[in-house]
């Protein structure tokens, strides 16, 4: 049986950016973020005796290189007796380039092929299959704003404010389109090995999720943009001072920055936010984004602009 689900991207508010257990990817610290609606990844599973192995294809082509990760997560899924699959995936944004489009992926992937195999689980289950994947992919299983919370055994995740219920809207500035040199995965190691401030960085993380949760419950956006930039900042801070250094920044992500900072001086409800890659996110109320939308737009280095308000989390697709 084949089915098809969908699943958008979030963008983290505050990061998970470290494991505590690595072996199953569980987060060393909680973190906060938003679903996207705008930007999708759609996924097709179907199991088939026939095959003789998993096969995976990405935008139409083939996609070797990405299959192990695929393979790994329907093996934690389903176990690895399973079937082989045949996984399509449609994505409209930018792969590997810090959009989070593992996290819609894997998020996609785990509720696509849970229907395929013919089983029900729930969306915390889903979740943690998801997040064993890529960390940031178990948030993707819920819509509007979520927290995951971690601890030594497990995460759970949680939507602590539906996406109708602050109407906040996401610019994605792109400033470069090729793949990232250096996975998230590999960063976070070389960063909790090497980085003087990780150990700040993990213990911090609990005083800027009750920041950041008593903003959302209040919808005090001032207050949720101090936190939010202050935590991106110190994620790549504890970045820059690892051993070799980890800069995912580039000169039109510093223009980037300047532009926010220029419209905030104006007056306008926006901040940013930035990942394991050179895009800026800025998230601003609706009345901005016209706005935000522009100035970015017209900002030295930038090559694309997309936008988004917040959305669902992952779902079957009619028919599955
Ligand atoms: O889920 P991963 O392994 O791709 O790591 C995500 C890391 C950040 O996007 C930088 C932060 C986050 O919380 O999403």
């Amino acid at each position: 049986m084949s089915a098809t689900a969908q699943a958008q991207p979030n963008i983290a508010l505050v990061k998970y950016w470290g494991k505590r257990n690595p072996a199953r990817n569980l987060p060393a610290t909680g973190s906060l973020s938003i679903t996207l609606a705008s930007l999708l990844t759609r996924m097709t599973v179907e199991f088939d005796d026939s095959l003789s192995q998993d096969e995976l294809r990405v935008n139409g082509a083939a996609a070797p290189a990405m299959l192990p990760r695929v393979s790994a997560c329907l093996d934690h899924l389903l176990g690895e007796r399973r079937s082989p699959a045949a996984v399509n995936s449609d994505c409209n944004f930018p792969i590997a380039a810090g959009l989070a489009s593992s996290a819609a992926a894997f998020a996609a992937l785990v509720v696509a092929a849970s229907r395929a195999a013919g089983v029900t689980l729930d969306t915390q289950t889903l979740a943690r299959a998801a997040g064993y994947a890529s960390g940031s992919a178990a948030r993707s299983l819920y819509g509007g704003i979520v927290e995951l919370a971690a601890s030594d055994t497990e995460v759970a995740v949680t939507t602590i404010r539906a996406a109708g219920e602050w109407p906040l809207e996401v610019v994605v500035a792109v400033t470069a389109t090729g793949t990232k040199q250096l996975s998230s995965g590999d960063a976070m190691k070389l960063s909790a090995e090497s980085s003087p401030f990780y150990a700040q960085w993990v213990e911090q993380q609990d005083s800027d999720l009750a920041v950041a949760r008593a903003a959302v419950s209040e919808k005090n956006f001032d207050s949720l943009a101090a936190v939010a930039e202050h935590n991106c900042l110190k994620m790549h801070s504890v970045m820059w001072a690892s051993r070799p250094p980890v800069v995912f920044w580039n000169a039109a992500t510093i223009n980037c920055m300047e532009t926010v900072r220029k419209l905030q001086r104006q007056g306008a409800p926006v901040f940013f936010t930035i990942d394991a890659g050179p895009q800026l996110k800025a998230v601003c109320l609706p009345e901005a984004t016209e706005r935000v939308e522009r100035a970015l737009r017209a900002t030295d280095g930038v090559i694309d602009i997309m936008r988004s308000p917040l959305g669902e989390g992952a779902r079957l697709l009619d028919g599955s």
